[in-house]
């Protein structure tokens, strides 16, 4: 093995300012303060908060030490992501720059090093909004944060080392499949001579098929190799319920001495979208999906890895939808390799919102195309490149040319690029349009034609609904909770009885900080179908109730079981988010009625809600327990209780994980939530909750806040070492159980 990564996401330098002299190798930084990667630029508070506080201009700095046994190598810095500007120095000396904080780069710095030394690295980061870089220029609904809030490691590579490899799995639905490795080869030494280029396929770490050939080595950078696996048989199939990978491990080894390998994984899956619908695998899926933006109270995009792949768990098993538009901007590569795993599909798009700028602005946002899928092209979950700015006007050169550079990339992927204009310029594969029209009224979505224009049907997926058309809050008064539940069912709905809407990407997953001129003037845009902590509103129910009742059984009154908390002190309709055939409601032990999904106004949906229209008896004057009954084949198999008279009995907490990991940041999420007699969310408590830790662990955001609408979730991150971490949060009124988080 010669490559080696290091990570260096521990003990960096930072300040938040710039100077020149930071750059200077010797400059006493003894005023800086000691940071751990992911870092915010600036921790904001949940909201009501200055959008400016986290636009300006930072510093940090890392020391390093790099051993003499690396002195004919070529080092490496690589970065993740830095928001939105970024110049490095190493030893007082310029090494690099990028534009953009969405996407990776790399810094050479072989040429400043000095060995077995003290070396600095010192980043400029600019986290303003600049109006020569996507997606800034003119105003966006949302906030881009700032620091260098994803991964930094060292790389160290012999003069002749690949540069990166595209593994395309090729023929998935033939018998016999193929894998044909696009390696990119750096040769920075002018070497000369033959080099062995071998490529293996592996599953579980065993060796499927392997080839090896001598080729000559070319002068330059990034030149192309290609070697061809074919005739594979018994592979699996990627799939959202069974997504299987393989790993595509590529190695190159030089009579000069030079040798390097590189390994990703891949899965093989066809995914086409048509004018007749989406094909995974040949079999027509209706996309169900929502738009997630990677952003966390308190320190916005900066979550560690763990934070990332759990919002990729939350879509899939929480909200059971099959796909995720990475709404604006390419998103963290954990959240990524995480979709590959559980089979979650998405569509990643370039950063932007709006507004195209000038040719500067363009060149970007073509680089923003090359740099999203050269990073991204192994993952099988992404189906789909968005080459637009979102929701931007026409431009046919612009978007010509980011179409031309996705194809030339990558021939195996369709493109898309959001638009919500009508009879858009089509230079897509796939005609991508937030239609926005559903208002609670009869019109629920559009058919397509009268949206492109076009006299012939073409691949079409609706990208957004909802959203800014029903902002709701997850405290929100039940009527409106549940009517923003029933506008996701009726769109959901319509899409699946369209046979030309290949389906639907709701606004949004989750709530998110935006600008004051956007959400609700305390910048945040109550959009999500959970809120910011990722606590499910109503409209979270309708998702997760389609999902067969053999994987998950759902039973979700969208009630709070109250009489004086609708509108006219009307308790019906009452609205059943589930996947059971019968739903019984019995109040004070007696049956009511047994209530049966809504085929007819939701044939569309595999698992239509339930509605109680009436609630026939005298229980109007008096008001009783309630106890709804969920029925599959005949039997009574899940059932939920309401208190007529809930009372806050106790906080629960629940850790998403008990086990964290020493070394680089790690993190998880504990939720606390008041509950009544009966477990349920007490839905308006407001009081307040205080944190204490202990151990090597610290929590993200305030120590003493307030429960919002009835549960809050914290996040806590470790600090490095090994260890114990407790975790206790107390009330005014209640005390929670102690938390242990395990850092090994
Ligand atoms: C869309 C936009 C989204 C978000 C949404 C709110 O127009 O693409 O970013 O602003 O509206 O509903």
């Amino acid at each position: 093995m010669s490559r080696e990564n290091i990570s260096l996401n521990r003990d960096w330098l930072y300040i938040d300012n710039f100077k020149e002299e930071y750059i200077d190798r010797y400059y006493d930084d003894s005023s800086f303060t000691a940071v751990n990667l992911p870092h915010a630029n600036k921790e904001v508070p949940y909201n009501y908060f200055d959008e400016r506080s986290y636009q300006f201009i930072s510093c940090y700095r890392k020391k390093i030490v790099i051993g003499s046994e690396n002195k004919d190598k070529l080092l490496f810095i690589d970065f993740e992501g830095v928001m939105t500007y970024a110049k490095v120095f190493c030893n007082g000396q310029y090494v690099g720059e990028h534009k953009g904080g969405y996407t990776p780069f790399s810094v050479e710095i072989t040429e400043k090093v000095n060995f077995d030394e003290e070396n600095v690295i010192t980043v400029m980061v600019d986290s303003t909004e600049r109006a020569d870089i996507p997606p800034f220029g003119y105003v966006i609904d949302y906030l881009t944060f700032g620091g260098i809030y994803r991964e930094v490691s060292l790389r160290i590579v012999d003069k002749v080392y690949i540069n990166n490899v595209f593994a395309k799995t090729l023929d998935a639905l033939k018998e016999d499949k193929k894998v044909l490795a696009e390696v990119y080869v750096n040769n920075q030494g002018n070497l000369k001579g033959d080099f062995n280029l071998k490529v293996s396929l592996c599953a579980d770490n065993k060796v499927i098929a392997e080839k090896e050939e001598v080729l000559e080595l070319r002068d330059g950078l990034n030149n192309k190799y290609e070697i061809m696996l074919d005739k594979l048989k018994a592979i699996k199939l990627w799939d959202i319920d069974s997504p299987s990978l393989y790993e595509v491990k590529i190695s190159i080894e030089g009579c000069e001495g030079y040798k390097d390998s590189f390994n990703v994984r891949v899965g093989f899956r066809e995914a086409v979208v048509t004018e007749e619908g989406f094909y995974l695998n040949g079999r027509m899926l209706k996309i169900r999906g929502l738009n997630r933006h990677q952003s966390y109270p308190y320190v916005g995009y900066a979550m560690p890895k763990r934070a990332q792949r759990k919002d990729a768990d939350i879509l899939k098993y929480e909200l059971n939808i099959n796909t995720v538009r990475t709404s604006h901007y390419p998103q963290s590569k954990h959240f990524l390799d995480r979709c590959d795993e559980i089979g979650l599909l998405v569509f990643e798009e370039i950063p932007g919102w709006q507004h195209i700028g000038n040719e500067e602005w363009k060149a970007v946002a073509c680089e923003n195309v090359r740099e999203m899928i050269t990073r991204d092209w192994n993952h099988p979950s992404i189906f789909l490149w968005g080459v637009r700015i979102n929701e931007s006007q026409d431009d046919h050169d612009f978007y010509s040319r980011t179409n031309a550079i996705a194809h030339e990339l990558d021939n195996t992927r369709q493109t898309g690029g959001v638009r919500y204009i009508l009879n858009s310029d089509f230079l897509e594969d796939v005609y991508t349009n937030n239609d926005f029209i559903h208002t609670g009224k009869e019109i629920v979505l559009r058919n397509q034609k009268a949206i492109t224009g076009l006299d012939k049907n073409v691949p079409y997926l609706v990208t957004e609904y909802c959203g800014h058309i029903y902002p709701t809050k997850r405290f929100d008064n039940e009527e409106r909770l549940i009517e923003h539940a029933l506008r996701h069912f009726r769109v959901q709905n319509r899409m699946a009885l369209d046979k030309n809407i290949s389906g639907a990407i709701g606004w949004c997953a989750f709530d998110y900080n935006t600008h004051f001129d956007f959400g609700s003037g305390d910048r945040i845009c109550y959009h999500g179908v959970m809120d910011m902590f990722r606590i499910p509103k109503f409209a979270a129910f309708m998702y997760k109730s389609q999902v067969s009742p053999e994987k998950e059984l759902v039973l979700e009154p969208l009630t709070l079981w109250s009489r004086g908390e609708r509108n006219e002190g009307l308790i019906v309709p009452q609205v059943v988010c589930t996947n059971c055939e019968a739903v019984e409601l019995y109040v004070e032990g007696k049956l009511l009625g047994k209530y049966y999904p809504d085929k007819e106004n939701f044939a569309g949906l595999e698992y239509p809600p339930v509605f109680i229209h009436e609630i026939p008896g005298d229980w109007g004057v008096s008001w009783g327990d309630a106890e709804f009954k969920g029925y599959i084949n005949g039997k009574e198999a899940v059932s939920k209780i309401f208190s007529r008279n809930p009372v806050p009995k106790a906080i629960t907490a629940a850790a998403d994980d008990l086990t964290l990991h020493s070394g680089d940041m790690d993190s998880t999420r504990i939720t606390y939530k008041i509950v009544d007699q009966a477990g349920n969310l007490v839905p308006y408590i407001n009081e307040s909750i205080e944190f204490e830790i202990s151990g090597p662990g610290e929590i993200i955001g305030p120590k003493l806040t307030a429960f919002i609408g009835g549960c809050i979730a914290v996040w806590v991150r470790t600090t490095g070492e090994k260890g114990s971490i407790k975790l206790k949060a107390r009330s005014s009124r209640f005390e929670a159980e102690e938390i242990i988080v395990e850092v090994l």
